[in-house]
């Protein structure tokens, strides 16, 4: 699991550079999944000691100590899950893709002064964020009908709802992330009122960026789910946008076709997730038309 530690492995390439730090810096971008055009030398397995601190793993990301105080690594894995982790899979690639569009994403909301934890992306698989202390709560905004919102309210998915609905859940795999009120929120601590305003004028802001990034390339943001966090800054304190946004974590249709572009290619067993993820991309203009994606770095051994 861990690709701490890990053995390079060999190449028969032409031996030039193979001074050590040539073969770290070699080894750091295998690791990290760059293209190296430094020749290795061949038949001999090197062991990468650098070690960087977990400082968590969760479902779809690793986060390591970043390389300065209040910085983290955020490492995007391939891993897909659903249904609160009772549904699992491993799907090459993902995890590259994801890191991408959300790192576009991201980029843009900065630029249009919307705050978030984002530095910049490091590799195909890493991004250098900013530590925040995440604010528990799962924020959804729905523009369309869909997912458990239809379910729960019999409304037909597709149905364009009469404005965007900001609905709460509390971040908690035990609990099933059960959706909450203010009321909630506010009675158990998990946010001021004062913070529930800003989370939700910064989700506002994100549902208009996003709706009109993706009408832009033919596509509707049914929904999507972002997460916020309190970033420290000596004596003041903001809330942020954090962890990711990606087609992991919003509801992407085809404005012609309806064709789902999203996760719920997973959860529904409908297949081409990789498929769908790259057409986002493409479309965004954030990977070439023919640039090859969907592998992941290149193969280690252990
Ligand atoms: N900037 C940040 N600082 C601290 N924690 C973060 C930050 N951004 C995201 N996180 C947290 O890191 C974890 C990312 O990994 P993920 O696989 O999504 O975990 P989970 O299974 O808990 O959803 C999430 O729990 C998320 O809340
Ligand atoms: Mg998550």
């Amino acid at each position: 699991m861990s690709r701490q530690g890990l053995v390079v492995s060999r190449s028969n390439r032409v031996l030039k550079g193979t001074g050590i730090r040539t073969i770290v810096r070699s080894a750091l971008a295998l690791r990290e999944g760059q293209a190296t055009d430094t020749p290795r030398p061949p038949n001999i397995r090197y062991t990468l000691m650098t070690r960087r601190r977990r400082i968590y793993e969760g479902k779809a990301k690793v986060l390591y100590e970043g390389p300065e105080p209040g910085t983290l690594i955020q490492h995007f894995k391939d891993d897909a899950t659903a249904f609160n982790a009772k549904k699992h899979e491993v799907i090459d690639g993902k995890g590259v893709l994801n890191n991408r569009i959300s790192e576009y994403v991201f980029t843009n909301l900065n630029e249009i002064g919307v705050p978030t934890h984002f530095i910049k992306r490091l590799n195909m698989r890493e991004q250098l964020i900013r530590e925040v202390e995440i604010i528990p709560l799962e924020v959804v905004v729905r523009n369309v009908a869909a997912g458990s919102l239809s379910t729960r309210l019999g409304i037909e998915e597709g149905t364009q709802l009469p404005r965007s609905i900001i609905e709460f859940y509390y971040k908690n795999d035990a609990l099933n992330d059960p959706m909450v009120s203010e009321e909630h929120i506010t009675a158990f601590g998990w946010a001021n009122p004062q913070e529930i305003d800003d989370i939700m004028a910064l989700a506002i802001r994100v549902n208009d960026f996003l709706s009109g990034l993706f009408l832009g390339v033919g596509i509707r943001l049914v929904d999507f789910k972002m997460e916020c966090g309190r970033l420290f800054e000596g004596e003041m304190m903001r809330i942020v946008v954090a962890d990711e946004i990606s087609p992991d974590s919003c509801r992407l249709w085809d404005i012609k076709s309806n064709d789902k572009l999203d996760k719920d290619r997973f959860r529904r067993d409908m297949g081409g997730l990789v498929e769908a993820y790259t057409e986002v991309a493409k479309r965004l203009g954030i990977i070439a038309e023919n640039e090859p994606i969907g592998g992941s770095s290149p193969k280690l051994v252990q």
